[in-house]
């Protein structure tokens, strides 16, 4: 049984890369934990040689993402971070980058400390303006990299504009899918040639693994990418893809709430004269919201505020008692983080700074708990600020 590609996005999220088992009829796909296959003779084997060639649960989850993100071929990692790694080794030393300037904390130190020792060059500008990505471009650019919404300032760029600008021969184009989750937004369909999950996030939205994926359209990059995953072999466990696979079957559902949820939040803290920033792209004020309007089809669960200074920050983190005080986001459960000592510790202030990225910055990742709860928390731990 074959998922109908035109079917609505909850239906193929449920059945795409889900079949009932061939052999038992198990509607939940088996966890094939096993490192090796039997062959019955040199050569002859039933597609499946060494586990980390081949996963037939992996498989299952590679199928159902591709499927949501409109993609012909999804790859799964064993982290966000490596699957950047491998989006990274099409790459060449000489090659030179352009990428947003406000990303996950862990993707700059990858850039950095860790490709530019192979000589990759990274140029990072704000990437929800055109311009600056245009004029960041050099003879020797291969890469385009953005993250919309960001974390954790939720910059959003022009995704269809990004993919005219690396139409030409030469030049991908990646986004960091994260945020939105291929239910809110679908850059494959805007013309992005490579899409990339921390899986760890909305798509498992339990908080109980750690994974990673990319999905393309074009069959060349399928089939380089396919070459990586193998020869740099950073795959992900059968086990953690079945926790993300279950995940994403509840995906719509999920996002539908943490976005009521977020917006209800985001609602009461503009409200607030503690707050001295708040970002979150369904607020009128957002700079990005027409943009994200368009391009999305609704403001995920994230919200950002500024409560003035590292103290500020600090006492109303340590005061929430519903959101847990944690790295990490997207999970059922509410979550808080100070993105400037945890998530992107590994970032130098100056380049922080330059964005508008302070100390006084909380993280909420706002989970699908009671509204009416999560507002009572909010707004008692405002009070110790
Ligand atoms: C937007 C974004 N991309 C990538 C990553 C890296 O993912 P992982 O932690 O699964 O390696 C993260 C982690 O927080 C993230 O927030």
């Amino acid at each position: 049984m074959s998922t109908d590609p035109k079917a609505g996005f909850s239906t193929r999220a449920i059945h795409a890369g889900n079949p009932p088992d061939s052999r038992t009829g198990a509607v939940a796909v088996p966890v094939y934990q096993t490192s090796t296959y039997a062959q019955e003779g040199l050569g002859k084997n039933k597609g499946y040689e060494y586990a980390r060639s081949q996963n037939p649960t992996r498989e299952a989850l590679e199928a159902n993402l591709a499927s949501l993100e409109n993609g012909v071929h999804g790859l799964c990692y064993g982290s966000g971070l490596a699957a950047t790694t491998n989006l990274l080794c099409l790459l060449k030393a000489g090659d030179h980058v352009v990428a947003s300037n406000n990303m996950y904390g862990g993707t700059f130190r990858l850039f950095d400390q860790v490709f530019g020792n192979f000589g990759l060059t990274v140029t990072y500008v704000d990437s929800s303006d055109l311009g600056q990505v245009e004029a960041a471009i050099t003879p020797a650019t291969k890469l385009l990299y953005v993250e919309t919404p960001t974390n954790p300032l939720l910059t959003i760029t022009d995704l269809a504009g990004i993919a005219q600008i690396a139409a030409k021969p030469g030049l991908i184009s990646a986004c960091d899918n994260t945020f939105a989750t291929p239910y809110l937004q679908r850059p494959l369909e805007l013309g992005i040639d490579i899409v990339l999950h921390s899986t760890t996030k909305y798509l498992n939205g339990h908080s109980d693994m750690v994974g990673g994926a990319l999905i393309v359209r074009r069959d060349d990059l399928g089939q380089r990418l396919r070459f990586l995953q193998n020869a740099v072999g950073a795959v992900p466990g059968p086990w953690d893809c079945w926790l993300a696979l279950r995940g994403t079957k509840t995906l719509s559902m999920r996002m539908d709430r943490h976005q009521a949820n977020a917006a209800q939040v985001a609602a009461y803290l503009a409200g607030e004269k503690k707050v001295k920033r708040l970002f979150y792209p369904g607020l009128p004020n957002h700079p990005g919201h027409a943009l994200a309007k368009r391009q999305m089809s609704g403001f995920g669960g994230i919200v950002t505020l500024d409560l003035g200074d590292l103290a500020g920050g600090k006492r109303f983190a340590e005061a929430l008692r519903l959101f847990t005080l944690a790295e990490s986001l997207g999970g059922v459960e509410s979550l808080v983080t100070h993105p400037a000592s945890m998530t992107h510790a590994s970032v130098p202030r100056a380049q922080r700074e330059a964005t508008g990225f302070t100390d006084g910055l909380v993280r909420l990742s706002v989970g699908c708990e009671d509204a009416a709860d999560l507002l009572a928390d909010v707004s008692q731990a405002l009070v110790a600020v």
